[in-house]
């Protein structure tokens, strides 16, 4: 079965072709040197850049896959969450392919996609735990099976991805910072400076991230640091929010007592955090996937991936395929 997935939830292009569940392309226009003048997305300019760019993105998904669009047996894209302009260019485009070549339309929910994404090329099954931590998300599911996710924790106020971008801002770094915090870590004290972090308690699965952020724009704004200090500063940071992380992930993990735990989402690139969570998973005798790197921030592949999954399985397959929101999943239970 192959399946051309479109994701264009954000400010991502995205298109990409699934065989049989093997990634045969991943191919991804992204719009952020666009964004980066404005140090955050827009969405009416996010939404034009798709309208422009998304034929000629499938195009070369194809192209990289060598195959021709007859060779699609169905069309997987994202629905939601995302900006909604943004939304609306891939899934109006997914819906007209799908119409014209007459095969299946399966909507996909981004969060799904990301979930999933650590099944690709690995040997991850359901039951597991499941966090997703990227720009626009920070949340922890226990995954029991397609379309079997519930919510047992997520932040009540920005995603760490997004405090990642914010801190970054506020120390005078180019967005979005998180991959740059992550790489000036890397010469930093991590001891140096304690940004504590907020709702530590055992028995609360949320995050909250936004006191951190305060916390580091009065920092910039009392000591007004050298640019020597600008790695200790990213690495102390870092160290509050992979703490954040990997302390949650853990609870959830005694509370469910599943002994798989899956990372994912543009942040499960972060050097600091892969490194915590496979100590916590040796720490504890449990296995722990990331995707990899380029299936970590938003990308088709996980999209066509998560496709290629429900329709295998047969779940929500339809024998025409036009009518997008009728085969809709992700039932989020808290
Ligand atoms: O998954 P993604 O592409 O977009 C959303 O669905 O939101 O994630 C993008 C986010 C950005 O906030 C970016 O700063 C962050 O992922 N990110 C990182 C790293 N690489 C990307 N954050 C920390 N460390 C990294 N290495
Ligand atoms: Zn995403």
């Amino acid at each position: 079965m192959i399946i051309l997935g479109i994701e264009t939830s954000c400010d991502e292009t995205a298109a990409s072709i699934c065989k049989d569940g093997k990634i045969l392309s991943n191919f991804i226009y992204s719009q952020v040197k666009t964004h980066a003048k404005f140090g955050g997305v827009v969405p009416e300019i996010a939404s034009r850049e798709h309208i422009k760019k998304i034929a000629v993105v499938v195009q070369n998904a194809l192209k990289q896959a060598h195959l021709d669009l007859k060779k699609i047996d169905a069309i997987a894209v994202t629905h939601g969450p995302g900006l909604i302009g943004s939304l609306v260019v891939g899934v109006s485009f997914a819906k007209s392919l799908s119409y014209s070549l007459n095969i299946p339309l399966i909507t996909i929910n981004h969060i799904e996609g990301h979930l999933l994404s650590a099944m690709i090329d690995s040997n991850l099954n359901f039951p597991f735990i499941g966090l997703v931590v990227s720009g626009g998300h920070t949340s922890i599911f226990k995954c029991t099976g397609l379309s079997k996710y519930k919510l047992l924790g997520l932040t009540i106020d920005d995603a760490a991805g997004e405090a990642y971008d914010k801190a970054a801002k506020l120390l005078g770094l180019p967005y979005p910072g998180g991959a740059l915090i992550d790489k000036l870590a890397k010469n930093g004290n991590k001891k140096k400076y304690n940004f504590p972090i907020a709702l530590k308690e055992k028995d609360n699965l949320n995050f909250s991230f936004s006191g951190l952020k305060t916390q580091i724009a009065y920092f910039v704004k009392e000591h007004k640091p050298s640019k020597k200090d600008i790695p200790n500063i990213a690495a102390s940071f870092q160290e509050a929010v992979v703490d954040a992380l990997t302390r949650k992930t853990l609870f959830a993990i005694k509370q469910t007592r599943m002994n798989k735990l899956a990372v994912a989402g543009g942040v499960a690139r972060n050097s600091r955090l892969r490194e915590k969570m496979e100590e916590l998973a040796k720490e504890n005798g449990i296995k722990c996937y990331f995707p990899k790197a380029e299936y970590c921030t938003d990308n088709a592949a996980m999209i066509a991936f998560a496709g290629w999954k429900h329709l295998s399985t047969r779940y929500g397959v339809r024998s025409t395929g036009y009518d997008f929101d009728a085969i809709s999943n992700l039932k989020l239970t808290q």
